[in-house]
């Protein structure tokens, strides 16, 4: 693996050549170019600026991915913000994706909470579609909703479209999941985050049908949901605020399920703390069979843009997923046989 650190070339950043670990390092440097991963790390965009895209999700359009996240100052939240990258390592910063409005009185009012923003792309309507977890301004986290807008482009500008609980159901922490038969699923931490629940999306995306069940009352956050080799799998967070947890992974034949515990994906140190993070999404590697990034949060809640990625390589292990630290790597990780125990 090449990696370039920036003490031998003097102008380098990015997700893997960006400048040797410092606790509070620069939110700007020079721009050049990455060649891998370093969790928990500072990571610049194309830019050279400090990405900020928390509680995020990728999205992959034609050769492209997007990666769409928690624009956080501080503490407070500005927007959804997008990158755009061809090879997961390098990201441009292509704006702000949903910006909150001017209007004291609407729902995404500036000051309201807009997190772990996922989008999705709907073949029929043509439409990116976009949830998150809404919290209405100065309301703390008693709205409890799921939050939708649109857009013609995968960079926006996204359009508000509505928020709501799903059936009645509270909503906050979530993920999309859009299946091989391009049916969608919402899923998210209800009943004060007691419940996890599944909703089925309406064929447009824009809306959770009745076809909505809890999948376990286990007292989980952070869902993040894929699929390989027939099974579903679902990696969760305790629920300890910002500070980093225990994570569990599940499995079903069916969205509905039952899901089944199989346990913590993580090993070695600190394994039970998830590394320091939590989860956000598992980004399946075009090209690559059983390829998965696990993606992951290190909170600072002292200051949330400060906030560090921890993107991972999942392994099978004895038919498995598994999540062990590496401190830095790249793509070509899923090319070694040894990283296959299927
Ligand atoms: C944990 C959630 O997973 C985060 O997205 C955020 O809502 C924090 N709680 C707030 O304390």
């Amino acid at each position: 693996m090449k990696y370039v650190f920036p003490a031998l070339l003097g102008l380098c950043l990015g997700v893997v050549s960006a400048p040797v670990a410092m606790a509070q390092g620069p939110s700007s440097v020079a721009a050049t170019t990455a060649a891998g991963f370093r969790p928990g790390q500072l990571w610049y965009d194309t830019e050279g600026n400090v990405i900020n895209a928390h509680g995020g999700g990728v999205l992959l359009v034609g050769k492209t991915y997007y990666w769409y996240g928690e624009k956080r100052a501080q503490h407070e939240e500005e927007g959804v913000t997008v990158y755009s990258s061809k090879d997961l390592y390098n990201w441009k910063y292509e704006g702000v994706a949903l910006t909150p409005s001017p209007d004291p009185q609407h729902d995404i009012a500036a000051g309201c909470l807009m997190e772990r923003p996922k989008v999705v792309y709907n073949k029929k309507t043509g439409k990116y579609v976009m949830w998150f977890h809404l919290e209405l301004k100065g309301k703390g986290y008693s709205a409890a909703r799921a939050g939708v807008a649109v857009s013609d482009k995968p960079t926006g500008p996204f359009q508000y479209v509505s928020s709501f609980r799903p059936n009645g159901n509270m909503s906050r922490d979530m993920g999309l999941y859009v299946d091989d038969d391009g049916a969608a699923y919402h899923i998210y931490s209800s009943r004060e985050n007691y419940d996890l629940r599944l909703a089925r999306l309406s064929p447009d995306y824009l809306t959770a049908t009745t076809q909505d069940s809890l999948l376990f009352a286990n007292h989980r956050e952070a869902p993040a949901l894929f699929k390989t080799g027939g099974k579903y799998y679902l990696i969760t967070s305790g629920c300890t605020g910002w500070a980093p947890n225990q994570a569990t992974l599940h499995v079903a034949d069916k969205p509905f399920g039952p899901w089944t515990l199989l346990g913590d994906p993580m090993t070695g140190p600190n394994a039970k703390l998830t590394y320091g993070g939590q989860s956000t999404y598992v980004l399946p590697v075009p090209g690559k069979k059983d390829a998965f990034i696990f993606m992951a949060d290190k909170w600072n809640p002292k200051d949330l843009k400060d906030s560090r990625y921890l993107w991972l390589p999942v392994q099978f292990k004895a038919g498995q997923p598994t999540i062990d630290w590496l401190d830095q790597w790249d793509l070509s990780f899923f090319n070694k046989a040894s990283n296959k125990q299927l």
